[in-house]
């Protein structure tokens, strides 16, 4: 029995989530499926955004299907009981150290990227984040001066493992595809880069056959825009990855189309989405699903070795876009489901 954590969340989570196991049931309808508290939705229930018994649930299930968490109503809570520290938990519970984002342009949504169409159409890189350290788990705090002013503090740090493990990753991931891995630092400034730097150039002596180059973080968000085809693979820390990744869902046409796997050590992942609750239109059936759906997909590939069943969702998602189907965010006005039954008619 192949069993999966379905952990809907917050806001357009449990919409979008809905959809990609709908997806999941025609295209392996073999898997089971077991539902979890997490976020907001689980701090209103037991007043902890990760209780244990959804940690349990998690460290069960052999896959886990993320929506997403976080609702401005819980944004004046202790950080501890906020919403996305739910999200940031299961990571490093689960030892989810390395998340591939992946953009690239579907054929037809030319015109809902923030590119020109002729730049646009070469997007097609992958984004290796590190997920489990830099100044999202160092230490913080809050504070006073002696004269009494206000501090926060986020310690940015990583050790040469942490670095190590991460920039394996990246170099295998650009093997299976163009064989070109940048990393993406602010070394020019940052301590934590140097070390960064130093580190993935040494393990780039395991992979003769990549070709490696650096670049600062600044540069790479402009060539992003001004020349997406440029890129093949991106290893990049934490705090950098989460913002190039947003920006790079719009090079290629929308948030909404972005999924992404967080993998460990083990063949347990953890697969969501790059967007988050969307509260702006949570609750309208606007959301567009094709983000989770995309994420199944990688769960299947990944976690379940699948690769047949997450071709087959990833070309009935080209199939529906290339044909027309199109959310708000796109420039249509299908609905969540509407969009999901165009999938599934693609299938
Ligand atoms: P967001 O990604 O939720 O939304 C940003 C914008 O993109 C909004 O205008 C939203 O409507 C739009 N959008 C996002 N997903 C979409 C989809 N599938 N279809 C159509 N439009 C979509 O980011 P935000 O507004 O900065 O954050 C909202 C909440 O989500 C916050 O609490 C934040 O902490 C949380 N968040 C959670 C995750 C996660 O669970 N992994 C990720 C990002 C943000
Ligand atoms: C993401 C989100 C999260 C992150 C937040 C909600 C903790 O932005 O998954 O990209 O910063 O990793
Ligand atoms: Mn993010």
């Amino acid at each position: 029995m192949t069993l999966i954590a379905v952990l809907a969340g917050d806001g357009i989570g449990p919409e979008v989530t809905a959809q990609a196991r709908r997806v999941l049931e025609v295209v392996a309808p073999d898997l089971t499926y077991e539902e979890g508290l997490v976020g907001g939705a689980a701090y209103r229930q037991t007043g902890h955004p990760l209780p244990e018994a959804t940690l349990a649930l998690a460290e069960r299930a052999d896959a886990i299907l993320f929506g997403a968490v976080g609702d401005p109503e819980f944004d004046g809570l202790e950080r501890a009981l906020r919403p996305e520290q739910a999200i940031l938990g299961l990571r490093k519970s689960l030892g989810l150290f390395a998340n591939l984002r992946p953009a690239r342009l579907f054929e037809g949504l030319e015109d809902a990227s923030a590119l020109k169409p002729e730049i646009a159409r070469t997007i097609d890189l992958v984004i290796v984040r590190e997920l489990t350290g830099d100044v999202y788990f160092g230490d913080k705090g809050r504070d006073l001066t002696p004269a009494g002013l206000r501090v926060g503090h986020d310690l940015m740090r990583y050790d040469e493992e942490e670095v190590a493990r991460i920039a394996h990753v990246g170099f295998g991931t650009a093997r299976t595809r163009r064989g070109r891995l940048l990393s993406v630092d602010k070394a020019n400034v940052l301590e934590t880069s140097q070390l960064w730097r130093d580190v993935v150039v040494e393990v780039a002596r395991d992979y003769p056959d990549v070709q490696l180059a650096h670049m600062y973080v600044d540069n790479a968000a402009m060539q992003l825009v001004r020349d997406p085809g440029q890129f093949d693979t991106i290893v990049t820390g934490n705090l950098f990855g989460d913002i190039l990744s947003d920006q790079a869902s719009m090079c290629a046409g929308s948030i909404g189309m972005l999924a992404s796997a967080a993998l460990g050590e083990t063949g347990k992942g953890l697969y969501e989405p790059i967007h988050g609750s969307a509260p702006d239109i949570a609750g309208q059936g606007r959301a567009n699903p094709c983000a989770t759906i995309l994420s199944a997909a990688m769960m299947l590939r990944h976690s379940l070795g699948r690769g047949d069943d997450a071709d087959r969702i990833e070309a009935a998602v080209a199939r529906a876009i290339s044909e027309g189907a199109r959310t708000a965010d796109l420039g249509g006005s299908l609905s969540t489901e509407a969009m999901a039954e165009r999938v599934l008619a693609g299938l």
